[in-house]
């Protein structure tokens, strides 16, 4: 099956680089016009002007810790885009900190980018778009480290705390959507060679990819695949509530 968006518009959150960047990349590839919204205004004008080449895409600078101002982002990308069809939140803070070491300063700023705003930014784009089109598709990202818990050196109570918000959020919004006909999902990426995780000291990576049953970490393009694949109203027409796990099998044996 070839899974196309043309026709459809699809906000892409934290897509100035990395793994959102190449779900924006795939959208647009697949036919979608694509709004790119992230905080870092030098890479995201970069991202537009590659990504513009291969079709519709226009960039909006958006701190999603600044709460009211995604509102209005939603109401000016609409504006210029059009009613969104598609809502990806990649946007996210990886952070490591022991639990007795965390304060309270970085507790916020985790909940605060990782589940407050996906939660506000689903609000906005379902009341202003969705809804009263009774038709939308929304993809967050959520983590493997939402769903169980994480030894050294990758523990992290916040974030950890700010995924599983994220997979309970996903859950409820598919619920009380469903009868617009919205559906909500997520994936849940197990490590994902990046190219932050590709600068880590070899022996941590060796380490990382022992315990997989496939032997690899994912491509940002295998995490990419499968939000394409949920975002699909053909792929996945009675798919929702759901966090897609992809992380080669790791979850399996517990990794
Ligand atoms: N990389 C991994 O191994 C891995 C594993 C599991 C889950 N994830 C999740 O996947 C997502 C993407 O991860 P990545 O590795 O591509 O990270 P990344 O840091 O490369 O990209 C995250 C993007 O989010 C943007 N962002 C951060 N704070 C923001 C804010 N306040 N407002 C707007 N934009 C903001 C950043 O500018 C960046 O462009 C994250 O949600 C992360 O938690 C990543």
């Amino acid at each position: 099956m070839d899974i196309r968006f043309d026709g459809k518009v699809a906000i892409v959150t934290g897509a100035a680089r990395g793994i959102g960047y190449v779900c924006a990349e795939m959208l647009v590839e697949s036919g979608a016009k694509v709004a790119i919204v992230d905080i870092l205004a030098d890479t995201l004008a970069e991202a537009v002007e590659t990504l513009g080449k291969k079709g519709t895409v226009k960039g909006y600078q958006l701190d999603l810790t600044k709460v009211e101002d995604i509102a209005p982002t939603v109401s000016k990308i609409r504006e210029e885009m059009g009613e969104i069809d598609v809502l990806i939140q990649v946007a996210g803070i990886l952070a490591g900190n022991p639990a007795e070491k965390i304060t309270v300063a970085e507790w916020d700023k985790v909940m605060n980018v990782n589940s407050r705003s996906v939660f506000f930014m689903m609000q906005a784009v379902t009341g202003q778009s969705m809804i009263p089109r009774k038709s939308g598709s929304i993809v967050n990202f959520a983590s493997i480290a939402g769903i169980r818990g994480m030894k050294e050196p990758l523990c992290s109570a916040h974030y950890s705390a700010s995924k599983g918000a994220v997979v309970q959020l996903t859950q409820q919004g598919a619920v009380e959507w469903a009868k617009h006909d919205i559906r909500v999902n997520a994936v849940a990426p197990g490590g994902v060679l990046t190219n932050a995780m590709k600068s880590a000291p070899p022996e941590m990576l060796k380490n990382a990819i022992e315990p997989i049953p496939l032997k690899r970490l994912s491509k940002p393009e295998d995490i990419a695949a499968g939000v394409c694949f949920l975002a699909s109203d053909v792929a996945a027409n009675m798919i929702t509530g759901q966090t897609l796990i992809i992380d080669g099998g790791g979850a399996v044996v517990g990794v």
